[in-house]
């Protein structure tokens, strides 16, 4: 178990000289996360999460996805950002993104408030009809605009329906003492899960935050825990040389400094889709600030071969990737011989398709390569819980570093402030009066 990562691929893009360059600064940095004394330190609990969990937390955690897998037919998962990400890319990594149309023992799962479509939301109250429904509403800050709206909608369809059982239906995984959702569920009544103070939205994965709903879907939450406490041991180790972390958030560095400023995530595999927008959101928002950073992307493969494919190997050479290589795919078909043959296939008969799938990874590789784009290839065994738990450790403990051999603080978000003072002004929220006119003397 365990993430390799696979250097071989670099070649003639990074020297072992650069990489010696780096082994001080990567050491510094890794210092700065594990003495605590990088910027935004408060936030660095998601470290020791996997051995200081909160195993009572724990407990309730497992026992309220039994409860829910018993008397429920729709959980619908109520966040956005780092309260949604997680819990999504990981079902869909560990069961399937056909997650909610494959015969299965627990409810099927769809996520509210991480958007503002009110198309998006009456569907989800449409598939509500004539099931039993429970919520899990998730939102450290307790006043986050998506998902506050949402509860408001779907609040109102549980008391309408279920009247006062409605609390023994929601579930609230916020502050342990602060904001509007924890009054409100102390007041009603709701079961509460608590996001630790020091570990932020995008890091909190490895919290009641990602684990309810994961263990929802039916997924061994104690195996994740269990991958990501064999990381934390082994990240921990300072030989730069050997410590596979370390030095991809070396090599990320380096290629920045080459002008490379996009990083692509790259999988083969279907399932790893809503990974890449989890990775995308860890490092977007860890890195993207004072006018720094690398800017993530995520892309499916071979499916955007046939879209994003030609600009890969063609275009702007501001590019490298990330591959993440599953060795081992989660199922398999093999292909027949048609003694037709009209599609000129039967070269393939009898290999399994995750050859082919491999075969396509490591030509395309090659090719990318061959055209200026540096490839990392993360090798991952398979993508199990434990394996889950390893790889979450990993890219969390590799954006950290990352972000202060970048200089930034890697654990706020204060540019999202932004477009929230805008719309709220827009929407003519009291105190927001000059900034209105400001903004609307601007849209004319
Ligand atoms: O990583 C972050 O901190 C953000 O993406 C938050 O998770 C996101 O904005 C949602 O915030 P909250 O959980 O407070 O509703």
């Amino acid at each position: 178990m365990a993430i390799t990562l696979n250097e071989k691929h670099l070649a003639g893009f990074i020297t072992p000289a650069e990489m010696d360059q780096m082994a001080p600064q990567v050491a510094l940095a890794a210092s700065q996360l594990e003495q605590h004394t990088g910027a935004g330190s408060d936030f660095h609990g998601w470290l020791t999460l996997p051995t200081d969990y909160d195993q009572e937390e724990f407990a309730r955690i497992e026992a309220a996805a039994r409860k829910i897998r018993e008397d429920t037919d729709i959980l619908i998962v109520i966040g956005i950002g780092g309260s949604y990400l997680g819990a999504r890319s990981a079902i869909e990594l560990l069961r399937s993104p056909y997650y909610n149309a494959l015969a299965k023992d627990g409810p099927a799962i769809y996520f509210a408030g991480c958007n503002l479509s009110g198309g998006y939301l009456a569907e989800i109250l449409s598939l509500c009809e004539g099931k039993r429904v429970s919520l899990n509403v998730i939102s450290k800050s307790g006043t986050t605009t998506e998902p506050a709206l949402a509860f408001r909608v779907l609040r109102r369809m549980m008391e309408q329906r279920y009247g006062s059982e409605a609390a023994g239906r929601i579930y609230c995984t916020t502050d342990s003492a602060r904001g509007t959702l924890k009054e409100l569920a102390d007041r009603e009544g709701y079961r509460t899960f608590v996001i630790p103070d020091d570990v932020g939205g995008r890091y909190s994965v490895l919290t009641a935050v990602g684990l309810l709903p994961i263990a929802v879907a039916g997924c061994d939450i104690v195996a994740i825990l269990r991958g990501a406490q064999k990381a934390q041991q082994e990240l921990a180790n300072p030989d730069f040389n050997t410590n596979a972390c370390y030095r991809y958030a070396a090599i990320r560095n380096i290629l920045l400094r080459q002008g490379k400023g996009i990083e692509i995530f790259a999988c083969y595999e279907p399932r790893f889709v809503q990974m890449g927008e989890w990775l995308k959101q860890l490092y977007g928002e860890s890195e993207g600030k004072n006018r720094r950073g690398i800017f993530p992307a995520s892309v499916a493969f071979t499916t955007d071969l046939h879209s994003m494919g030609q600009f890969i190997q063609d275009g702007a050479r501001t590019l490298f990737e990330t591959v993440v290589d599953i060795r081992e795919p989660a199922a398999d078909l093999y292909v027949k011989e048609d003694p037709e043959n009209l599609d000129g296939l039967n070269f393939l008969s009898g290999q399994p398709m995750s050859t082919i799938n491999r075969r396509a990874m490591e030509g395309t590789i090659l090719a990318h390569t061959q055209g200026g784009v540096p490839n990392i290839v993360l090798e991952m065994p398979r993508a199990d819980e434990e394996e889950y738990g390893y790889m979450v450790y990993f890219f969390e403990k590799a954006c950290g570093i990352s972000g202060y051999l970048l200089g930034v603080n890697p654990f706020d978000q204060p540019g999202v402030e932004a477009y929230k003072k805008n719309m709220f002004a827009l929407l003519g929220k009291p105190g927001y009066e000059p900034l209105r006119e400001e903004l609307l003397a601007r849209l004319r």
